[in-house]
């Protein structure tokens, strides 16, 4: 039986799955890394540590006979004439470049922007760091022959290949996302190199192999190739996805690109479709954050038991999770978090509870952007290391007022990126049959009712925060 083998460059970590062609997972491996933040807002990590974790998680995993690949989006891997890396990764919630998304905004014009690209200037995006380097390192800049996302560096290291997939390029800011090319316009706009950019693919499409002759697939951006990992590719069910990041995403069948850019819209995955998200920066990267400040070693387990103690709405704590600043839906890097309402009478597992609920608030700003631009999903498919937790599901579903969908795996990004291998590799014909084959809904978390109203009165506080947390950043 053909093995397939699927690999997904995260934050933090790289993870890995073995599957069989009838979807079952046969081996996992997850090899853990850290990023840096050099300064207060910066996000980095190094290239090599991404190709360190793949040796030894595909040393774990044994052989296989198709690779796919995702990973974390929009971050900006730059080489040199002799494919070395030039500097230290720039993340994806990196947030250092306002003054380069205002300049992009005012190089093309907000609206053309969004109509090429779908998607407004943002600080985390791949063109706005590049004119950061430009600016800002002028002789690092002066080497750079090749830009490439963070699963094409590892694809690189694997196949020797040059290459990017549609889904991945959405996110860079330089794509025009309804033609799935690279845009003339945007690049010359900018004045960088149409040649430093790598052949965008369709993401099931064999970009190369590895030396053994094993065809590795194009691969897809994380939240894509997540999507495909919990069978959403077209309209249907939301992707919720709870990595580091916070996403909620819709696939559509055409480019519709939201006029304000509320949310983003990417070319998908899945051929001929498209997709809009919403994302918020620091969903379980918050929860780690308060587990390495509070109870560092801890298992998240746990930590979420000593939520469970406490009832909905966290005994009146509040917590606003803009750590890296936010994305969606207030595309501000300067923000910053926040615990509100807090008492002597409140614990750790309070401000775990605070956590989850702040996050499921995240979440559910991006449902009313996505509801608002195309229609509010009726169910959502839950995939990510926080889909591991019973009591964060039931929070989030609650809030978000919709039903959560389990697929019987949930390593929804590396299990989405072993199929689009399964596709290269020719054990499906397309997309659609290996999802019809391999994903499986199993369990449905539905909204308790009874949580309703306090998270109804919880959501409203939680919107009225953020105009002040800003001001307190003026002041
Ligand atoms: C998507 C995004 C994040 C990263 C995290 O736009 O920025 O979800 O891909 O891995």
């Amino acid at each position: 039986m053909p093995r397939l083998i699927g690999l997904d460059v995260g934050t933090t970590g790289l993870k890995g799955v073995a599957v069989a062609e009838d979807g079952r997972v046969e081996a996992k491996a997850e090899e853990a890394y850290p990023f840096a933040t050099p300064r207060p807002g910066w996000t980095e990590q190094d290239p090599d540590l991404w190709w360190d974790a793949c040796r030894r998680v595909q040393e774990r995993l044994g052989g296989g006979d198709a690779i796919g690949l995702s990973g974390q989006m929009h971050g900006l891997v730059l080489l040199d004439a002799g494919h070395e890396p030039i500097r230290p990764a720039i993340l994806w919630n990196d947030g250092r470049t306002a003054a380069q998304c205002a300049e992009i905004e005012a190089a093309l014009g907000r609206e053309e922007l969004v109509s090429l690209t779908g998607n407004r200037a943002l600080t985390g995006f791949t063109a706005p760091k590049l004119l950061w380097v430009r600016e800002h390192e002028p002789e690092l800049y002066a080497r750079v022959r090749h830009v490439l996302l963070p699963k094409d560096y590892v694809r690189f290291k694997l196949t020797g290949e040059l290459a990017t997939d549609v889904s991945d390029a959405s996110g860079t800011l330089l794509f025009d996302v309804a033609r799935r090319t690279w845009s003339e316009r945007v690049l010359s706009a900018l004045g960088i190199p149409a040649e430093w950019m790598p052949p965008a693919l369709e993401s099931p499409t064999a970009a190369g192999g590895t030396r053994d002759g094993i065809p590795a697939a194009a691969g897809g951006g994380d939240q894509a190739a997540g999507a495909i990992g919990v069978g959403v590719d077209r309209p249907g069910p939301a992707s919720v996805a709870l990595g580091t990041s916070g996403v909620v995403f819709a696939a559509l069948d055409g480019y519709r690109p939201d006029p304000e850019a509320r949310v983003h819209t990417f070319c998908h995955a899945r051929p001929g479709a498209w997709h809009a998200m919403g994302v918020m920066l620091s969903a379980a990267g918050s929860l780690r954050w308060l587990r390495d400040a509070t109870a560092p070693g801890a298992g998240f387990s746990a930590l979420v038991a000593e939520a469970e103690r406490w009832p909905p709405g966290a005994g009146g704590v509040r917590f606003l999770p803009y750590l890296s600043g936010e994305r969606t839906p207030h595309a501000d890097p300067g923000v910053r978090g926040a615990f509100v309402g807090l008492g002597l009478e409140h614990d750790r597992g309070a401000l775990v509870r605070a956590v989850l609920e702040g996050v499921a608030y995240g979440l559910r700003d991006s449902l009313e952007l996505l509801a608002a631009a195309g229609g509010r999903p009726a169910v959502g498919r839950v995939s990510g290391g926080g889909a591991r937790s019973g009591l964060w599901l039931r929070i989030i579903a609650a809030v978000l007022g919709i039903p959560l969908e389990h697929t019987e795996v949930e390593e929804g990004a590396a299990y989405g990126a072993a199929l689009l291998g399964g596709v290269a590799g020719g054990v499906f014909p397309d997309v659609e049959t290996a999802i019809a084959r391999c994903v499986r809904p199993t369990g449905r978390i539905d909204p308790d009712p009874s949580w309703a109203e306090v998270y109804e009165t919880g959501y409203a506080s939680f919107r009225a925060a953020y105009p002040a947390l800003r001001r307190l950043e003026e002041s």
